[in-house]
């Protein structure tokens, strides 16, 4: 990155920060759910982003907004009985509340429902429209004529016209990876009414993002992205860029289009426009604040980042710059991708008490706890992070409070006991102190590439030599003989000024225990230039527990109030809840145990593993929809039960010779059955 390339070389020269002025937003929650971990990979990432700038002399503005609008939260206001705007008004308090309680400290959190937002977007169209960047033109689309409304494509379920696969999304198949258009969908119904969905026209507003083609590429190929996100890019350019529908019928919650009625504007125009509108609104509240044209205007020289999760990247790299271009704004200077979050190894699951709220978690743990251990995780790249809860316990424990907390609480004792909290005038090993004051050019490094994980590894090595340093002098002997007591102020101002040397490079990661140092150490806030400065000769504050340990119970706890069940089946018409076969019927099914002696992921469908069993004297191969929860490699050896005397049926990619038993709602939530200790494979199971 250009920008990133200059701020790198000033810091890592050390001195005379030039305060760039840094425009920061992280991806816009929608506002019909709680914030969960997964959401707060990124506000965790972008904030302790955001705090690195400003702990470096950089003037740095954080905003972001609820994203109010759309289908499905029209959809979740109807289904609770109240208006759209008061369900996303709950959410708007509750989102803030959250967030503020992880220190994720925005300088404006707004709402994509408001004035500024409006009069943005409506702006924005007026200007695309009179560069004939919009064209019109009819299409098809379902729509339930029972709830009056056109669906997008999730809102139809059916049979996928690939595999069979019953109850599968209007646009994909879970089961064999394919996607299509809705009007392929064999016996489609809505999820609105449960009706058959008929197919009707309607004029849509389109965006020509074809006519940015020449210029995306350039904006691609110049750093503004890292190079995965870059060759993600070049796959779209390479399958040619379509017009963006850009509008929606009536009923939809969102802005109606000037000169159209009954036409809105999809909430993905106005989704990105929120940045703006979150800034605007912050400039109007406190004059003096940056205003849209600091960072926006073609020719500003401000920077401008955006955080986002790996599943929004098409909206930031292709239709966001097009639509600033288009509308004569600059565009970002760089758009930052992360993977999603997994919790030990799988998915967030509601059944297995893994998809966390962040209040859920608040009741037990402590925010800091998470900021570091994401930290910890988080490199530049689009991989996956696991939170393993284990590890995670184990992580606190021995890096924060073993290793880090401990360094001040080995040394501030003797310091307010013998010498009244009064620091001695020089350092014992100044050498030392310098070692640890370098190392602070390749954290600042790693902390402006997003390598959060590297910084926090060379911090703990660091807290490691720390330990070790008092371990040499060992302070609690010294104390013993009266003669060596000025020793004892030595070594323990030593530790303490390392100790602050760590707890500047950890500011960013952890603020509130920051915070807390400053209060101990009785200093004014820590900044990254000051660091070389030692504190000598000053009088400290009584030491009181910066961080505690985690007792692994707490997590327990958490992931128990997690834990949700699985809603019982619908009933049937006739008013039973289940309907009924006969005892012949279910003995004409043959179980059989079966073991796995080979499974493999199937080549271009991403939730199909090949499994091959064996029922004793004989071999199946079955294409079984688990690949969400397993890894292939993992079922290799594993007894599993298999229905037996099904039909052959033949798929894609290859004919599937019986069936897996399994429990669960469906792709994400899926458990495999397996028999006691002891079975046979090819045993029948009754
Ligand atoms: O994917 C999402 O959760 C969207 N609400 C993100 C919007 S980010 C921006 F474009 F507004
Ligand atoms: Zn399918």
């Amino acid at each position: 990155m250009t920008n990133r390339t200059d701020s790198q070389s000033q810091i890592t020269s050390g001195q005379n920060i030039q305060g760039r002025k840094i425009l920061v937003t992280s991806a816009l929650p929608y506002a019909n759910g709680p914030i969960h971990m997964g959401h707060l990979v990124e506000y965790i990432q972008t904030d302790i982003w955001v705090r690195f700038q400003r702990l470096i002399g950089n003037d740095c503005t954080y905003v972001c907004a609820d994203d109010a609008h759309g289908t499905p939260i029209m959809l979740s206001a109807r289904q609770a009985g109240i208006a759209p705007e008061e369900l996303v008004g709950r959410y708007f308090a509750e989102h803030q509340r959250d967030l503020s309680a992880f220190l994720v400290e925005f300088d404006n959190f707004h709402t994509t429902h408001s004035t500024e937002n409006r009069e943005i977007v409506e702006d924005i169209y007026a200007r695309l429209d009179a560069k004939g960047l919009i064209a019109r033109r009819t299409i098809e689309q379902a729509y339930d004529e029972q709830a009056g409304m056109f669906l997008p494509d999730r809102f139809v379920r059916g049979t996928c016209p690939n595999c069979g696969a019953e109850d599968q999304a209007g646009d994909n198949c879970e089961v064999c990876g394919r996607t299509y258009s809705p009007s392929e969908v064999i016996d489609p119904k809505s999820v609105v009414s449960g009706t058959t969905p008929v197919q009707r026209e309607s004029e849509h507003f389109f965006f020509r993002l074809g006519a940015f083609e020449d210029s995306l590429r350039d904006w691609t190929s110049s750093g503004h992205v890292d190079a995965g996100v870059a060759r993600k890019l070049n796959e779209w350019f390479e399958a040619g860029l379509q017009d963006w529908d850009i509008s929606r019928d009536a009923p939809y919650f969102g802005f109606e289009i000037p000169g159209a009625p009954g036409k809105f504007f999809y909430v993905w125009l106005d989704a990105p426009i929120g940045y703006m509108a979150s800034l605007v609104n912050l400039a109007r509240r406190k004059p003096g604040t940056p205003d849209l044209n600091t960072f926006f205007a073609a020719d500003s020289d401000a920077d401008v980042y955006h955080f986002i999760g790996k599943d929004i990247v098409y909206f930031h790299t292709l239709f966001w710059p097009a639509v600033l271009e288009g509308a004569g704004y600059r565009k970002p200077t760089g758009v930052f991708a992360h993977g999603f979050l997994t919790v030990n190894g799988q998915k967030m699951s509601k059944s297995r008490g893994t998809f966390i709220s962040a209040a859920t978690y608040l009741e037990e743990l402590d925010p800091e706890s998470l900021r570091y251990y994401y930290a910890f995780k988080l490199g530049s790249g689009i991989d996956d992070i696991d939170w393993n809860l284990e590890d995670f316990v184990a992580r606190i424990n021995s890096d924060l409070v073993g290793k880090f907390v401990n360094i001040a609480s080995r040394c501030a004792g003797f310091i307010s006991r013998g010498f009244d909290g009064r620091l001695a005038d020089k350092l014992d090993d100044p050498e030392l102190f310098d070692e640890f004051v370098a190392a602070g050019d390749d954290i600042a490094t790693s902390y402006q590439a997003r390598e959060f994980s590297r910084a926090m590894r060379e911090v703990m090595r660091l807290a490691d030599r720390a330990n070790q340093y008092i371990d040499e002098h060992k302070p609690w002997q010294l104390v013993k003989d009266e003669s060596q007591l000025p020793r004892v102020q030595a070594v323990c101002t030593q530790g303490l000024n390392l100790f602050r040397v760590l707890m500047t490079y950890l500011q960013p990661t952890l603020p509130g225990v920051a915070r807390a140092a400053e209060a101990f150490l009785d200093i004014e806030p820590l900044t990254w230039h000051n660091r070389g400065t030692p504190l000598l000769g000053t009088v400290i504050n009584t030491f009181r527990p910066l961080m505690t340990r985690i007792d692994e119970k707490a997590v327990a706890r958490m992931v128990e109030k997690s834990m949700t069940t699985v809603p019982p089946e619908p009933a049937s018409p006739d008013g039973n809840t289940e309907s009924k076969i006969s005892l012949d019927t279910f003995l004409g099914v043959d179980l059989r145990v079966a073991e796995v002696i080979a499974a493999e992921a199937v080549d271009g469908a991403d939730k199909l593993v090949r499994v091959t069993v064996s029922l004793g004297d004989e071999r199946r191969t079955v294409l079984a929809g688990i690949r969400t929860a397993y890894d292939p490699q993992s079922l290799v050896g594993r007894q599993v039960i298999l229905v037996a005397n099904l039909e052959p049926r033949k798929m894609r990619f290859g004919t599937s010779e019986g069936m897996l038993l399994a429990a669960g709602s469906g792709a994400q939530e899926i458990f495999l059955i397996s028999p006691d200790a002891g079975a046979q494979p090819g045993m029948r199971v009754r």
